[in-house]
C-alpha cells in the first residue's frame, strides 16, 4: 500500500484533506492515524483568523458549499499547541497546509513551521475561493502563482505540495507553473466557486454570498482534472473532490493520481478515510493488485 509523495513514504495513498480533519488531534480517538497515509492540517496563516460570518455551510445536491473564511489558530499556536500532541501519535504523518493573504504572508508561515519537528511535508493552499485576497487569486494567475511557489521554495528544504485551484480553464497549465516554479507535487481541487439563493428571501444562502462545492457532485470534473494534469507534470499528483468510497480513490488513482485527498466524506463519517484506506487494501487484494502504485495512471483508453 505504499507510495512515495516528494520524498515522503505514506503507508497508504488515502490523506485526510484540510479543513476537514482538525488539526489531527481531534481525530485521535476516531480514528487510527496510523492507519491513514497522512492528515492535512487546516490552513495556518501568520495571525489566527476568524473566519467568515455564519451562515458558512449548507448542504446541496450531492455535495456542499462552505466559505469558512480560513478560521484557523494561527501557526504560532498551532506550534505551542497543537504539534506537541502530533508529535506524540504513533505513526501520524502531518502535512502543514499554509495560506496567507500575500506572499510575504506565507513565507512568515513557512519561516515558522521550519523551526518545528513533526512536519512531513507543506501544501500550499493556491486555490481557497473563500477570501478577498490570497487562495484562488495565487491559483488563478500564472505569473502569481510562479511568484508564490518559487519564493517559498527558496525558504525551506521540505517538499512542498501546491493545491491547485480547479477555477481555471486549463489546470495541467498551472501544474506546469507550479512544477517550474520548484514545486515537488501538486494537489489538486480544492473547491469550484459556487452560489446559492433561498428563492423565499431571495438571499444567498450563505452569508459571503458565494461558497466552494465539495462532494461526489464535483467527482467527475475533479477526475478529469487529475488526468489532464498527470499527463501535464512529471511531479505526483495527489487527487481529491467528492471520494466517498474505496472505489472513488481508485478511479482517481487509474486517472493518475499517486495518492488520493478524502475531505467532505469526513463530515458524514468521522470514519471515513481510514474505512477508505482498509478498503482501498481490500479492493487491490480482490482484484489481483500487488501494489497499490501499479493503479496510478492505469485508466485504458475508450
Ligand atoms: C469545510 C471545508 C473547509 C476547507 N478548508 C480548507 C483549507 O483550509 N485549506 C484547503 O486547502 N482546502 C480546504 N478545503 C478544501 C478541501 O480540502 C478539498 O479540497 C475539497 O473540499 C474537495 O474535496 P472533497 O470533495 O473530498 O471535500 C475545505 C473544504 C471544506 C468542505
Amino acid at each position: 500500500m505504499r507510495v512515495t509523495i516528494a520524498g515522503v513514504e505514506l503507508r497508504s495513498p488515502v490523506i485526510a484533506a484540510s479543513g476537514t480533519f482538525g488539526y489531527g488531534v481531534e481525530f485521535e480517538d476516531i480514528l487510527s492515524l496510523d492507519k491513514i497515509g497522512a492528515f492535512v492540517t487546516k490552513g495556518l496563516s501568520a495571525e489566527p483568523m476568524a473566519g467568515n460570518p455564519s451562515p458558512r455551510i449548507i448542504e446541496t445536491a450531492s455535495g456542499m458549499m462552505n466559505a469558512i473564511g480560513l478560521q484557523n489558530v494561527g501557526v504560532r499556536a498551532f506550534i505551542e499547541e497543537k504539534l506537541p500532541k502530533i508529535r506524540q501519535i504513533r505513526g501520524a504523518v502531518c502535512i502543514a497546509n499554509v495560506f496567507g493573504y500575500t506572499v510575504e504572508d506565507c513565507i512568515e508561515v513557512v519561516r515558522a513551521l521550519d523551526q518545528a519537528d513533526g512536519i512531513a511535508m507543506y501544501e500550499l493552499n493556491a486555490s481557497c475561493p473563500n477570501t478577498s485576497h490570497g487562495g484562488m487569486v495565487f491559483g488563478t494567475d500564472g505569473m502569481m502563482l510562479y511568484d508564490l511557489v518559487a519564493r517559498i521554495r527558496r525558504e525551506t528544504q521540505r517538499p512542498i505540495m501546491v493545491k491547485l485551484s480547479p477555477n481555471v480553464t486549463n489546470i495541467g497549465q498551472m501544474a506546469r507553473v507550479a512544477q517550474d516554479a520548484g514545486a515537488d507535487a501538486v494537489s489538486l481541487v480544492n473547491t469550484f466557486l459556487a452560489l446559492s439563493i433561498d428563492i423565499e428571501t431571495r438571499k444567498p444562502r450563505i452569508a459571503n454570498t458565494t461558497g466552494g462545492l465539495s462532494g461526489p457532485a464535483i467527482k467527475p470534473i475533479a477526475v478529469r482534472m487529475v488526468r489532464e494534469t498527470s499527463r501535464a507534470v512529471a511531479i505526483p499528483v495527489v487527487g481529491l473532490g467528492g471520494i466517498v468510497c474505496a472505489e472513488d480513490a481508485v478511479e482517481f488513482m487509474l486517472a493518475g493520481a499517486t495518492a488520493v485527498q478524502v475531505g467532505t466524506a469526513s463530515y458524514a463519517d468521522p470514519r471515513a478515510v481510514e474505512v477508505i484506506a482498509t478498503g482501498v487494501r481490500s479492493w487491490c487484494r480482490s482484484h489481483d493488485v500487488e501494489r497499490v502504485r501499479d493503479l496510478t495512471g492505469a485508466m485504458l483508453s475508450a
